[in-house]
């Protein structure tokens, strides 16, 4: 079969990490037969350079006419926020993710075995292993609210962002997260701020009435604050964790940091149509983009999730990270996971080594 693939190079080290990728998924389509079509798509600072704007014209309906769409990472400090929306790479990411109605976001963190000492939790703690995924929610709450920005009279400018979820975007993510369970050890964690949020209530009451319907896996109420902790503390305790726009976006960097390296860890956003995104959970890196430094695992795991997602090809996505576990267990590393004394390849080398292995 021949796939059709969006490419969003982006921006910093986005192009490079992106590079070394293309050539894994070559390299599976040869070993299994099949041929894939990259469509390249302009998003983020480098389509405001360009066009001047991050989300030109007709950006959706080209990645509509993909299979899936493949995005490096966008952003930088020259295209900070005190530019225009229209200009800012995080605008273009938080419309794609709309338009493509990408509600569930799937951030895996798991501590690789061979990098069990890049953990930085206590020994004991890593010796329990980690393996975790985190479910976001992605087009609700607070990141699509109304914002407004006032000037009061005695309190001097004012601003607002407002958080609302609905029965509907609660149901959906909830049951992607159960679904989600079910193929993995049957735990849901459900993170909210019920104690004070109106929106959390919601979720919760909407989430307990899921639960039944799934009583073949575990259910827990998780307050944000309480999970942040838990995450340090004894993250082995996680299964799926499921939460809201906002306190998944924090919670995924924490659960992304005690694995080791957040370049190693990919991501899947998906809705009910095709396609689905994948992007590295990591930024551009502005400060070393264009160096041959950057650790291009987190972009070739995640085109891993896309063969196991949207192609269902599970024994490619298997071959992707069985090269990923050799390369690191045959003690290659990028700088970003390198302990004192290790010696240190580059994008290029390590990319050439996982496709090797494939
Ligand atoms: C992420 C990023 C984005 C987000 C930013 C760049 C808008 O932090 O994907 O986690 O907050 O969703
Ligand atoms: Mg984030």
């Amino acid at each position: 079969m021949n796939y059709r693939i969006a490419l969003i190079r982006g921006d910093g080290i986005g192009p490079e990490i992106v590079n070394e990728t293309v050539k894994v998924i070559d390299k599976v389509g040869e070993k299994f037969g099949h041929t894939f079509e990259y469509i390249d798509v302009l998003l983020g600072g480098c389509a405001t350079d360009t066009v001047g704007k991050s989300y030109p014209d007709g950006t959706a309906e080209l990645c509509k006419s993909c299979h899936a769409v493949l995005l490096g990472a966008v952003g930088g400090p020259k295209w900070g926020s005190n530019k225009p929306a229209e200009q800012r790479p995080e605008t273009a990411l938080l419309a794609i993710r709309k338009d493509l109605e990408l509600y569930a976001n799937l951030r895996p963190a798991a501590l690789r075995p061979a990098l069990a000492a890049a953990c930085p939790l206590k020994k004991e703690t890593a010796e329990g292993g980690i393996d975790l995924l985190m479910v976001r929610e992605l087009t609700g709450g607070i990141y699509f609210g109304k914002r407004e920005k006032y000037q009061t009279e005695e309190r001097g400018l004012e601003a607002t962002d407002l958080m609302a979820y609905s029965e509907m975007e609660i149901e959906r993510i909830g049951r992607k997260a159960f679904e989600m369970a079910r193929l993995r050890r049957k735990k849901v964690s459900s993170v909210d701020k019920a104690n004070v949020l109106e929106t959390s209530r919601l979720w919760r009451s909407v989430m307990h009435r899921l639960a039944k319907e799934y009583p073949d896996v575990d259910y827990e109420d998780v307050l944000v604050d309480n999970c942040a902790m838990q995450l340090v503390r004894d993250p082995g305790q996680f299964d799926v964790v499921v939460t809201e726009n906002m306190f998944g976006d924090i919670l995924s960097d924490e659960a992304s940091m005690i694995t080791g390296s957040i370049g190693l860890l990919p991501s899947a956003s998906m809705g009910d149509g095709a396609p689905a995104l994948y992007e590295p959970i990591h930024g551009s890196a502005p400060d070393i983009a264009g160096q041959d430094r950057a650790n291009p695992i987190a972009t070739i795991l995640s085109a891993a999730m896309m063969f196991r997602y949207s192609f269902q090809l599970p024994a490619e996505a298997d071959v992707i990270e069985a090269a990923v576990d050799k390369a690191l267990a045959d003690g290659w590393r990028t700088a970003d996971i390198a302990k004192a004394g290790e010696r240190v390849i580059g994008t290029r080398q390590m990319g050439q080594i996982i496709q090797e292995n494939i």
